[in-house]
This record gives structure tokens, C-alpha cells and sequence, in this order.
């Protein structure tokens, strides 16, 4: 008979079907000389095929190692009583062929779970074959896909902006240079810059791009190449930012749970809640305390002092000293970039903010943005920056300039949070380090 070409997940829709199935070999198990178990991974799931008699015979069959390619086909069924596999179902073949060969022992042979961390990195494109990463990457799918329901059901449009630049946003020592065709340019910091130019006619604007930094940071939080969703939105208050940036943490994390991600999560991080609204906010200047009290140092054990940057290991121990959000807002002028708007209250802090979460530390920052010519021009001659390469976006405040805040929330620092994971690079695909840039 006909068999239907299906992928794994669709098997139990099959029952009693003679079915085609395409994938690698995962697991083998011989019985006798007539039996074979192999069970068949193809990215949508495990199956258990059964090769028996004559099948188990031929060369192939008998050289058949890990992670080979093969097609089978056969008829679906449940797995007799008292025996285990994926979904209870088994495919008893009638036919198959190998597509692909794989060295004996397959990929474990070369890298596994208990290798030294370099050699995983280096064997990554190995390593992404074994399943506690495929979690990893199916969840960061479902997770971008809930940061675009949660804009979406905001109605936010979405944008894609250059990442070839010739302006920076966060300071020139993190900066990529490169030549692009003789002129100078630069790899994006951050999307911001051009977000505030779409908001006159688009709105609420959101991006998910990549953004570089040159970091020296060697932290288990910091990477050269992150993915980095921004927002930004004109006509805002600081409080109504501040209230978005608590609902972004909370309603995505709601949705991903709510989600048909959200077993899969659980299991991944059981310990992981959805965290309650409002955040504790935390000005700069009472963090500076914090520190104080709480005896927290700098390396050459004397105090921070306000003026200063918290860098991350302070920052780090207070949020899980606190253990909960912390939304740490007015951050002095001095320590920010030319863009951030002054408190009216004080023009020595800015409407500024950072999201702590625990586990990570800072995963979002945002500020309202200085909405006016002069003081913006003031900015960049505080931070030593020629004004010229930024005449466009110098235009919004020229013509029809308007109250407006945004932020940036680091992707791969959200799932290292959400997944409960050390290391940043454990969500990250292809982790793009200090001394790392392969495969
Ligand atoms: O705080 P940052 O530098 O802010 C900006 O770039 C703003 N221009 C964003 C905006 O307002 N549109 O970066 C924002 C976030 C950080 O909170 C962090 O989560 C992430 O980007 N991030 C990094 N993630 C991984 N590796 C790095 N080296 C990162 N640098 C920043
Ligand atoms: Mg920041």
C-alpha cells in the first residue's frame, strides 16, 4: 500500500497507517540477530521502529551507527504491553534505506554532556544535536513568539533597522568598527536611535535585531553579539515607561506559561513563578546606600560612591539579596548617554532605568530621551561626540518634537532568567565571546 509521508509528531494521528518517516538515528538497540530497535529523532519528535528478519541483515543494518539519516516505512501501532517508547507507539518497518552514514559511535563519540565546556563550544553545531539544547532553542522560539503577541495585542508596529551604522548609542569603547567601502562605520549598539525616528508616523514601535558590543567584560552575563528587542513609544510619562517595562517582564512570562510552551518550561526550570507587579523601584542614589549598608565593595575594599557605575557583581548580589525584580531608576547624568532626558526635579539625574532580575541582574534598560535641541546637543558635547553623522536624528527635534521613552531588553539575559540557566551562553546559539567567534 501507499505510505503517508509524516513528520514524528504526527504518528499518533496514524495508527494502523503505513507511514513514511525521515530522520536520524538517536538511540539502537539489537535483539538477536533478527531485531533492531532504533529510535528515530526528526526534530518534531522520537519514534521507536523496530528493523526485523532480513532487514537487520544487510551491511547497512549491520554498520547502521548514531545519528545516521534513514528513511523507514512501515506500519504505526501501539507498543505491546509492559514495553516503553516515545508516545507508546512503534513503527514496525517493511522497508527502509539508509540516506546518510555517520561514524561509528556517532556524536557522543566525539563531545557529550560531561566534556570540558571549550571542547562543547567548539563541537556546538555537535552539541545542538543532544536534546536538553533542543529544549533550549525550541523555548527561545516560543519566547520570541510571545514578545511579538505581547506587541502585538498592544498594537505595536514592528520595524527592522539598519545594524551597519555610522552613529553610536552607548559609547564609543564598545563599539565594532569597520570599514564599510571606505567610510567608517560601525556594527549597532542598539536600535533606539532609529526607533525614535519612526514613532511621528508609525506609533509604538518595537524591533527584534541584533546589537554588537566590544565588551572587555568577561561576565557570565555579557556577550558581543545578543539579540536585543526595543521599544519605543512617543507621548510617555516616566511612570507610564516604568509601568510597561513591569508589564513586558510580567505579561510575557505569563503568556510563555500559559502557552503551549509552558510544560515544556516547567520542566526545563520548575522553580520558575511568574513574578508579581509592582517591582520594588530603587533610585541610584538609595542603591548607592544599599551597598553601603549591606557592606557590598569594590575589589580594593572601599565603598561605591554616588557617581559612580555599579558594575555588575555589585548589582548582581543586591538584586539576589532582594530576590525579586527591582526597577533601578535616576541614574546620574554623568554615568549616561547624550540621549537621556533630565529629571525636572533634579538636572543632575536622569529619567533613567534598569530592570534587575535575579539570577541576571540588569536585563532591561531604558530612559525617557531629551526632547529638546539644545539639551541634546549639550549631550554630545558632555560625551566628546560630533554631532554631524546624527543631523537626522537631530531633524526629530526640529520638527515636531515630543515627550518619548523607550528601552532595550537583552533577549539572551530574558531566557537565561526564565530558563533559570548560569551562563548566558547556555541560550545562545552560536555564543559569540571575547575569545570566541566559531564555529
Ligand atoms: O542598557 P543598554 O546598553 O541600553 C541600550 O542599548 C539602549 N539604547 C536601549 C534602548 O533604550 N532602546 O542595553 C540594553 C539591554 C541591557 O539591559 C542588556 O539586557 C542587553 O541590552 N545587553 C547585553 N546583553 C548581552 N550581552 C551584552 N554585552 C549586552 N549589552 C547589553
Ligand atoms: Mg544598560
Amino acid at each position: 500500500p501507499p505510505a503517508i509521508s509524516v513528520k514524528i509528531r504526527g504518528t499518533s494521528k496514524c495508527i494502523g497507517k503505513r507511514i513514511k518517516v525521515q530522520g536520524w538515528v538517536d538511540s539502537k538497540r539489537q535483539q538477536g540477530k533478527n531485531m533492531i530497535f532504533v529510535i528515530l529523532r526528526d526534530g518534531s519528535g522520537f519514534l521507536q521502529c523496530l528493523l526485523i528478519g532480513n532487514q537487520c541483515l544487510t551491511p547497512e543494518a549491520l554498520a547502521l551507527s548514531l545519528e545516521s539519516t534513514v528513511s523507514i516505512w512501515g506500519e504505526v501501532g501501539y507498543v505491546k504491553e509492559g514495553q516503553s517508547a516515545p508516545g507508546g507507539l512503534e513503527v514496525v518497518a517493511d522497508y527502509w534505506e539508509l540516506v546518510g552514514s555517520s561514524p561509528s559511535g556517532g556524536t557522543e563519540a566525539i563531545v557529550n554532556e560531561t566534556s570540558k565546556v571549550e571542547l562543547q563550544l567548539d563541537q556546538r553545531h555537535l552539541m545542538l544535536r543532544t536534546e536538553p539544547l533542543a529544549n533550549t532553542f525550541r523555548l527561545r522560539s516560543g519566547i520570541t513568539q510571545c514578545f511579538r503577541e505581547h506587541y502585538f495585542a498592544k498594537g505595536y508596529v514592528e520595524v527592522t533597522p539598519p545594524t551597519l551604522v555610522q552613529t553610536q548609542v552607548e559609547g564609543g569603547s564598545t563599539l565594532f568598527k569597520l570599514n564599510y567601502f571606505g567610510q567608517p562605520a560601525y556594527l549597532t549598539q542598539s536600535s533606539q536611535l532609529y526607533l525614535e525616528t519612526v514613532i511621528p508616523s508609525l506609533g509604538d514601535v518595537f524591533c527584534i535585531s541584533q546589537s554588537y558590543r566590544a565588551e572587555g567584560s568577561h561576565t557570565r552575563r555579557h556577550l558581543s553579539e545578543y539579540t536585543h528587542i526595543e521599544g519605543e513609544c512617543p507621548f510617555v510619562t516616566f511612570d507610564e515607561l516604568l509601568d510597561s517595562l513591569e508589564d513586558i517582564i510580567v505579561d510575557v512570562a505569563q503568556r510563555v506559561m500559559d502557552s503551549s510552551f509552558g510544560k515544556l518550561l516547567r520542566e526545563v526550570n520548575p522553580k520558575f513563578v511568574v513574578p508579581k507587579r509592582p517591582f520594588k523601584r530603587i533610585t541610584y542614589a538609595d542603591a548607592i546606600k544599599y551597598l553601603r549598608e549591606h557592606d557590598i565593595k569594590k575589589d580594593d575594599d572601599t565603598y561605591y560612591e554616588y557617581g559612580e557605575d555599579i558594575p555588575e557583581k555589585p548589582e548582581r548580589t543586591m538584586t539576589d539579596q532582594i530576590d525579586s525584580p527591582v526597577m533601578l531608576i535616576r541614574f546620574p547624568v554623568n554615568i549616561k548617554s547624550f540621549y537621556m532626558a533630565k529629571c525636572a526635579d533634579n538636572p543632575d539625574e536622569t529619567e533613567s532605568v534598569d530592570v534587575l532580575l535575579p539570577g541576571v541582574g540588569e536585563v532591561i534598560g531604558g530612559s525617557m530621551r531629551s526632547s529638546k535641541y539644545d539639551e541634546l546637543l549639550e549631550g554630545f558635547k558632555r560625551e566628546g561626540i560630533d554631532p554631524k553623522p546624527y543631523y537626522w536624528y537631530l531633524d526629530q527635534r526640529k520638527f515636531g518634537t515630543c515627550p518619548h521613552g523607550g528601552y532595550g531588553l537583552g533577549l539572551d539575559r530574558f531566557l537565561t532568567w526564565i530558563l533559570g540557566k548560569f551562563h548566558i551562553r547556555e541560550v545562545v546559539l552560536y555564543p559569540r565571546l571575547t575569545d570566541r567567534c566559531t564555529p
